[in-house]
């Protein structure tokens, strides 16, 4: 539903200029470790990640695929505790100070990994659901591959040809889970057997045409590569002998499904209901809030939230002369066609226009050098989330895009709108990412690797806390600005808030109180005007993924709590600008080192320091580099949703 990945490849002719600032001999041998040690982990993850490298446009690793088995899963551990002993040994007190923050980081990346090690019987073992897979969309498998050569295809024909024994690794592991019980809830799985269907319907027996995604590479595109017929027609029939396998294999995996993992799914809809279920509850809760937070007082913060953002809500109401409950008030509301866009492009010219006239024009009272990369607004081309972003690159050549669902305007009010455009375009994740665009970090980070969320909390971390914490906060920034004009937006706003504080009470509810699945619908429902429908899929996904959904909430109060502690701190000194610039230069990080960070930064403003010395010894560099940068590198990314 949410993770999906866009690459942009260009040739990487002239990276080691870009990299002149942080081969500067001034930081000496420390430095260098440090530096070298993180290329060989990028690399290394690169190598298990094939599937994810593609879509980084790295291209070394085109003809394997991850691998899934409980030996590679000790390996994996093994590798990360050889790199975690060479940090360590690298004096951290010889280091600069952005290669301090980059060591921290990747020692938060390593021992997050190396403590999930436990948990790796777990969700680990079951590798599809209906959010994961190859079985979701066969085209992620093959947008991001070139077909240029004739090496190419044969990249491609082996990836191809190893995926039905990829499919067998993850039989044997769900079959380990059976036996360890260490299994999904059906909702988890239910989905799979009709997305397998889907896929098999495309690729009618022999027959493939370019709507089988996984043969589309060998229709049209197959006639601009520079070769003999005879060369084509022997590629094309080796298409179709590996495709006919590949359905054959995903045949197999439906009846897997059905007759031996579905009835051996588990029968409670959290892990609480799994062995040693809470304990892995509360460490899958840390992986995704990079804080230590009981489940208890998750849930208490949910609790409070929602009971504090209602309040709100309910003022509006009783001052509009309303005694009912919230979802009545929203079903009033909705009750009147003025409410709604009465088609879809309306609506789409509706959100640009909040983006463009209502929001973009205020954004410089809240934030220092606008990096001014482009974005636009577009229509999604199929259901599903209310909006979502993806990245655009560097020097601005490929826009931001926001992608607007539009495709039921009728049912999508109007003041959800600007909530949904400050979360997703400005000043939420186009412009934290466009920041992080034009900060230089290391690969590992720039680049991060986004997990598989069943893997955790054995996954490397990508910071959900951070990125999607700051685009809730950024919805907040709507109500202090005053954009949202009347009631009825503040209304909306409220919902979008109280929605996402509402998961931390479900979330927790499911996995740790051992709640039903009709709990939650009915607790959301009591607070937000979500459908039913789509709040049922929302409860899966909670099922599915535990801790993940409560990452927004979180990371939107931790933000919230370091500007009021700047706030307090600092007084008169208090610049919101330079207190959202301190966030925002140090780019995705876990939310204690977020705190660290701001911690140093108000000290910094106590004392009236001066810049630190790194950026004016290398600002020419810097400059020198971003010219280089307009014309190379990659931007890999994951699309963000709600
Ligand atoms: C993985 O390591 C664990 C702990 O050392 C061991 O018990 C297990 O047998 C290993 N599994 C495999 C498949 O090597
Ligand atoms: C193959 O598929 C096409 C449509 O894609 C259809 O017209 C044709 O009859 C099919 N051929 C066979 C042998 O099924
Ligand atoms: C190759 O095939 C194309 C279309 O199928 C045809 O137009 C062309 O004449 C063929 N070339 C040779 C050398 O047979
Ligand atoms: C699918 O299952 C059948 C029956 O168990 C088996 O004969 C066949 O080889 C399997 N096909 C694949 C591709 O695994
Ligand atoms: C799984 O869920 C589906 C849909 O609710 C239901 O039809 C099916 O019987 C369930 N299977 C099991 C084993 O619970
Ligand atoms: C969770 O609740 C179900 C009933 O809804 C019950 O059967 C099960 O034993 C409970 N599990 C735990 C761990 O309390
Ligand atoms: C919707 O509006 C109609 C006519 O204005 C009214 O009769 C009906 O009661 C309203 N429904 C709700 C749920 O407010
Ligand atoms: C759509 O709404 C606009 C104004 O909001 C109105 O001018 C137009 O007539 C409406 N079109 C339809 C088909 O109802």
């Amino acid at each position: 539903m949410c993770y999906k990945f866009i690459m942009e490849g260009r040739k990487l002719v002239f990276i080691l200029i870009v990299l002149g600032c942080k081969l500067t001999p001034s930081h000496g041998d420390a430095g260098s470790d440090l530096s070298k040690l993180s290329t060989e982990y990028f690399e290394w993850r690169m190598s298990v990640l094939p599937e994810s490298s593609t879509r980084r446009g790295y291209h070394k690793y085109n003809d394997i695929l991850e691998s899934f088995t409980l030996a590679g899963y000790n390996e994996s551990k093994v590798r990360a505790d050889e790199y975690f002993a060479r940090l360590k040994s690298i004096p951290r007190d010889e280091l600069s100070r952005s290669d301090s923050l980059n060591y921290d980081i990747l020692e938060n990346m390593l021992s997050t990994y190396i403590s999930g090690y436990e948990w790796r019987l777990y969700n680990n073992i079951n590798t599809l659901n209906l959010l994961e897979g190859p079985q979701i969309a066969p085209s992620d498998f093959t947008s991001f591959f070139p077909f240029n050569t004739i090496g190419d295809y044969e990249n491609y024909l082996a990836r191809l040809t190893r995926l039905p024994n990829q499919i067998d690794e993850r039989i044997s592991l769900f079959r380990e889970a059976v036996r360890l019980g260490t299994v999904y809830n059906n909702v988890s799985v239910n989905l799979v057997i009709d997305q397998i269907e889907n896929v098999i319907s495309a690729c009618p027996l022999s027959n493939y045409s370019d709507n089988c995604g996984f043969y589309k590479p060998f229709t049209q595109d197959l006639d601009n590569i520079h070769t003999t017929n005879a060369t084509r027609t022997t590629l094309r029939s080796r298409g179709v002998t590996a495709v006919n396998l590949l359905m054959d294999k995903f045949q197999n995996l439906t009846i897997f499904l059905q007759t031996e993992y579905m009835p051996a799914t588990r029968q409670g809809y959290g892990v609480a209901n799994l062995h040693k279920g809470r304990e892995f509850y509360q460490a899958c809760l840390k992986w995704h809030l990079s804080l230590d937070l009981t489940p208890e007082e998750v849930h208490q913060k949910g609790l409070d939230e929602v009971k504090r953002i209602s309040e709100e809500m309910k003022k509006i109401m009783t001052k509009n002369g309303f005694q009912g409950s919230i979802s009545e008030y929203f079903a009033m509301l909705k009750n009147d066609s003025a409410m709604f866009y009465n088609s879809s492009e309306a609506m789409l010219d509706g959100y640009r226009d909040l983006l463009d006239n209502r929001v973009d024009p205020h954004l410089a009272k809240l934030f220092n050098n606008l990096p001014g990369l482009p974005i636009v607004v577009k229509a999604a081309t199929s259901d599903g989330p209310a909006g979502y972003y993806s990245p655009g690159s560097k020097d601005g050549s490929i826009p931001g895009i926001f992608w607007a669902n539009v495709i039921r305007p009728a049912e999508y009010a109007k003041f959800s709108m600007l909530p949904l455009t400050m979360h997703e375009a400005n000043p939420g994740h186009h412009l934290q990412i466009s920041y992080n665009l034009l900060t230089e970090t290391p690969d590992f980070r720039s680049k991060m690797e986004y997990s598989h969320m069943f893997s955790v909390p054995y996954a490397f971390p990508s910071y959900t806390a951070f990125v999607e914490g700051w685009a809730l906060y950024a919805e907040s920034l709507g109500e202090e600005l005053g954009l949202y004009k009347d009631d009825n937006e503040l209304m909306g706003r409220y919902s979008s808030e109280i929605f996402r504080a509402c998961r931390l009470v479900v979330d927790t509810g499911i996995h740790y109180y051992n709640w039903t699945k009709d709990d939650a619908i009915d607790y959301i429902l009591t607070y937000t005007d979500e459908s039913r429908h789509g709040t049922s899929l929302e409860v899966d996904r909670y099922v599915t993924w535990p801790g993940q959904a409560c990452a927004y909430k979180i990371g939107e109060l931790k933000i919230k709590e370091m500007r009021q502690a700047a706030e307090k701190k600092l007084g008169d000194k208090f610049d919101i600008r330079a207190f959202h610039t301190s966030i925002m230069d140090n780019g995705a990080v876990p939310l204690d080192l977020l705190e660290r960070n701001v911690n140093e930064w108000i000290e910094e403003q106590l004392a009236q320091q001066p810049q630190e010395p790194d950026s004016t010894t290398c600002s020419a560099q810097k400059q020198f580099a971003q010219i280089w940068l307009l014309s190379i590198l990659l931007t890999s990314v994951e699309i963000f949703c709600r």
